[in-house]
């Protein structure tokens, strides 16, 4: 029996293990506020507030949500945005008198979102606001709406706690009881933020019954600052990495503030990102650029690689059955990190290419380069090639155009739906000559160069 908080009012039900919240409110509670526009995360037309244990209160999508994943957590819909006597809320207000709706469709989604962004004083909408979609109304309304009811006091009803309750499924509470789980079950899938696996079930119609929750590994979702450098916890959102990684590594943290949108920071971790081995994921090329070694865990065994190690080829990583992410460690440097995300959209798009650059420039030579891509092969993967080319030669415009060639022996990209494979290698090759460019303090992102 699954027990959490709707509305704030105590709701008991059973549900399947990932039966998504979209559908339970619209199917079997007939609250269709909260709309289907993609069902896979895009759109935001199915924005909820989230409250966790530690009263944190996040928008995410419900279309990727699954029930369990709620066990003892409050929801807000936007069924409850309004007070109980009807009252708006300063964002539904502000919504009216600046004329942020049209159509409507996507209201609801971006009522709710505002209302998690007006609870936390968040005030940078460009980015709040970036995974809500509108197709009538515009943006600049819906903004000014979201800044007019920023002065206002957050209403008291929006005050929702997480209750204690048993959990429906496998939800371990640390990476020891996870481990036993896995162990026994490794026929089993383990599910972070559902923000692949959400998919598996709303667009591939995959049914999977043995399922672990990694949501409730207090220890998985640690990040810890140590003399060696930063340990993250498999389960931490890519909401707390880019927090933890914003004061040490800017650039990495700027490239996270396009990673999908606000909801899907809030739900994916970063265990996940890694173990789907996905070519075209953000947060393995920017760790591989600064040597990070990831942590495995099957029972009591643990082992460890160098991250770049476990991706094998397109779908094998080197990870065995009932064996999991147990977090990542990225070892402590003077940053020189330089991350570029390119995507057809700046924000909430996954990307063509992404090329993350370490070079450690020292008396006017290269004395260390980690250099890594993804959407460049079928796994994330450095440039060796590029990286030797560059190594122990002077850092001058001359040797970076003779270590481009290097490219061409690292990679063979594929043309897709995102990119050719021209287009993607000279991507790339552009993006070394951007790190120099930089180097020299010329401005050349595009957020720089505009007026
Ligand atoms: C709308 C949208 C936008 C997106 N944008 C981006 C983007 O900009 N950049 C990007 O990189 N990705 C993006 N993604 C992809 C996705 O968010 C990431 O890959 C995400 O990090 C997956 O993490 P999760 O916790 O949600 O994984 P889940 O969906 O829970 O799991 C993914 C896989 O990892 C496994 N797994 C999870 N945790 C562990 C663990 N600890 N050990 C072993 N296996 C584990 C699961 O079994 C599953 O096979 C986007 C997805 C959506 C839906
Ligand atoms: S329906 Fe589009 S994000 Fe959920
Ligand atoms: S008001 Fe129509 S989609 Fe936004």
């Amino acid at each position: 029996m699954l027990t959490f908080l709707l509305n704030g009012e105590t709701v008991e039900a059973e549900v399947g293990p990932t039966e998504t919240l979209l559908d339970f409110l619209r199917e079997r509670r007939g609250m269709t506020g909260t709309k289907e526009g993609c069902n896979e995360g895009d759109c935001g037309a199915c924005s909820v507030i989230v409250t966790n244990e530690d009263g944190v209160a996040q928008a995410m999508n419900a279309c990727i949500l699954f029930m369990p994943q709620l066990s003892g957590r409050a929801v807000r819909t936007v069924e409850g945005i309004a007070g109980p006597n009807g009252n708006l809320h300063p964002v539904q207000r502000a919504m009216v008198e600046h004329h942020g709706s049209q159509c409507g469709f996507c209201t609801s989604g971006f009522v709710t979102t505002m209302a998690a962004a007006h609870k936390n004083g968040a005030t940078d909408y460009n980015d709040q606001l970036a995974g809500n979609l509108c197709r009538c109304t515009g943006y600049a309304p819906i903004i000014r709406a979201a800044e007019a009811a920023s002065t206002e006091d957050v209403p008291d009803w929006m005050n929702d706690s997480a209750i204690g309750a048993d959990a429906p499924y496998p939800m371990p509470d640390s990476s020891d009881e996870l481990a036993t789980w896995y162990e026994a079950n490794p026929d089993g899938t383990l599910i972070g933020g559902a923000t692949d696996v959400g998919l598996w079930i709303t667009k591939q119609l995959r049914e999977l019954d043995k399922v672990a929750f990694t949501g409730r590994c207090a220890d998985l979702q640690q990040i810890e600052e140590t003399e060696d450098g930063l340990r993250i916890g498999a389960a931490c959102t890519i909401t707390q990495v880019l927090e933890a990684v914003k004061p040490l590594y800017p650039s990495f943290a700027e490239m996270l503030r396009r990673y999908g949108s606000t909801q899907v920071r809030n739900a994916a971790t970063i265990g996940g990102n890694i173990a789907n081995g996905s070519p075209i994921g953000d947060g393995p090329p920017a760790l591989i650029a600064l040597g990070a070694t990831l942590h495995l865990r099957k029972g009591d065994t643990r082992r460890e690689m160098p991250l770049e190690d476990f991706f094998i080829e397109y779908g094998k990583q080197d990870r065995q059955d009932g064996e999991f992410v147990e977090f990542v460690t990225i070892p402590k440097q003077r940053d020189t990190l330089k991350c570029y995300k390119l995507s057809k959209r700046f924000d909430q798009d996954i990307s063509a290419v992404c090329g993350c650059f370490n070079v450690v420039v020292a008396g006017g030579s290269v004395a260390k380069a980690r250099i890594a891509f993804g959407g460049m092969a079928g796994t994330p993967k450095r440039a060796f090639n590029v990286e030797k080319a560059l190594i122990g030669k002077a850092w001058s415009e001359e040797n970076m155009e003779v270590a481009l060639d290097g490219f061409g022996k690292d990679y063979t990209p594929m043309s897709d739906m995102r990119a050719s494979a021209e287009y993607r290698m000279q991507a790339a090759q552009n993006m070394l000559r951007r790190v120099y460019v930089e180097s020299l303090g010329i401005p050349a992102s595009v957020l720089e160069v505009r007026p």
